[in-house]
């Protein structure tokens, strides 16, 4: 089967697809033909060798595909042969063929077209995570969500949106301000303004009738996290994401205490590895507001596998309007 392999770190114009082995599957894995294959942000990082964790190379990058079941191990639960499968894991997705563990492997919603499941696992978990785990969000909360027309943010939007809040989206440009309110934003923060450690607390507040929002999910960092910060309500919440903009902020822990508010980190894959059942339940919730109609992945474009370096350059450009994908040969089938 035909994969893209890392060989040596570097950009992604660097890498090749590859003739590998079918990859293995163990008693508790499923073999899955992959159709469609999510392109996500630390993708980059890992094919450039910046991610917190790397696999021995060579290996194959890539989170999540959507895909049919070829084969089961004979511990496998989740699933069977011939089901549509979404499935998350660490590496191994930028291929035709993946093995993934059957407590990661969730089956779709039927109607659900592949490149919607494949732009839809990890943003849409990561972003739920945060908003309800990390951020304890209740019903009717204001939130902040900074990268709103980004994977992750634009996920934030929806979710939030269809769980009761008023959703306020930081954004730079009206293309990302038009896709923030096309996924419920109520109100639009410009991050391209002048000074963010005064602008975003005056937008916000003027949003809030001064109030502040009450959990801020952040994928930027940098002057975008000071910022935000100061945006917060009376005990409001905030989460680290990432930090798309380059730069780790620090926190002054008097800043915390004079206002009552808190600060956390959400490292999604991190409840991947350790509660498979937690994610399951995520997943159910996130399929089935899919199939009300409250949830829509933005699917900017789907590329063939072997346009893979023009995909991510779209991510290292800060191109893309929601997500991009991946779709192999088996899609065509
Ligand atoms: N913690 C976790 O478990 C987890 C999971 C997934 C992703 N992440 C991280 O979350 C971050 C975002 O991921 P993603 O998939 O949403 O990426 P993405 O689709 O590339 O979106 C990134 C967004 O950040 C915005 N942005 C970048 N620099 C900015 C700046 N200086 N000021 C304002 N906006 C800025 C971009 O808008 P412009 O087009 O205006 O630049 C874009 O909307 C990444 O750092 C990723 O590694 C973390």
């Amino acid at each position: 089967m035909r994969a893209i392999l890392i060989r040596e770190h570097g950009e992604p114009e660097s890498l090749k697809i590859d003739d590998i082995p079918t990859p293995a599957v163990g008693d508790n894995e499923v073999l899955i033909d992959v159709h469609a294959i999510g392109i996500n942000y630390p993708d980059l990082l890992v094919i450039r060798g910046q991610y917190q964790t790397l696999p021995p190379r060579p290996f194959v990058p890539g989170k999540e595909v959507a895909g049919v079941v070829a084969a089961i191990g004979n511990r496998v639960t989740s699933c069977k042969p011939g089901d549509r499968v979404v499935a998350q894991v660490e590496y191994g997705a930028y291929a035709e063929q993946l093995s993934a563990t059957g407590p990661n492997c969730f089956v779709m919603p039927e109607t659900m077209p592949f490149t919607d499941a494949a732009a839809m696992g990890l943003v849409y978990q990561t972003a739920h995570f945060a908003l309800v785990e990390r951020g304890q969000f209740r019903n009717g909360e204001t939130v902040l969500v900074n990268g709103a027309g980004g994977g992750v943010g634009l996920a934030a939007v929806q979710i939030a949106k269809a769980l009761g809040a008023t959703v306020l989206a930081g954004v730079r440009g009206e293309t990302h301000a038009r896709l923030a309110r096309g996924g419920g934003a109520d109100h639009i923060i410009d991050l391209g303004a002048e000074n963010l450690r005064v602008e975003i607390r005056r937008q916000v507040h003027a949003a809030t009738n001064g109030r502040g929002a009450d959990v801020v999910l952040d994928p930027i960092g940098g002057d975008v996290f000071d910022g935000s910060l100061r945006a917060l309500a009376w005990r409001g919440r905030m989460v680290v994401i990432g930090f798309a903009a380059g730069r780790i902020p620090t926190i002054k822990a008097n800043y915390l205490l004079l206002k009552n508010i808190s600060v956390s980190g959400l490292q999604w894959s991190d409840y991947r590895e350790r509660d498979p059942a937690w994610m399951r339940r995520v997943q159910d919730e996130i399929f089935g507001l899919y199939s009300a109609g409250k949830l829509k992945p933005t699917v900017m474009r789907a590329f063939p596998m072997d346009q893979f370096a023009e995909a991510l350059s779209l991510v290292a450009n800060g191109k893309v309007n929601g997500k991009v994908v991946l779709t192999t040969d088996n899609n065509k089938s």
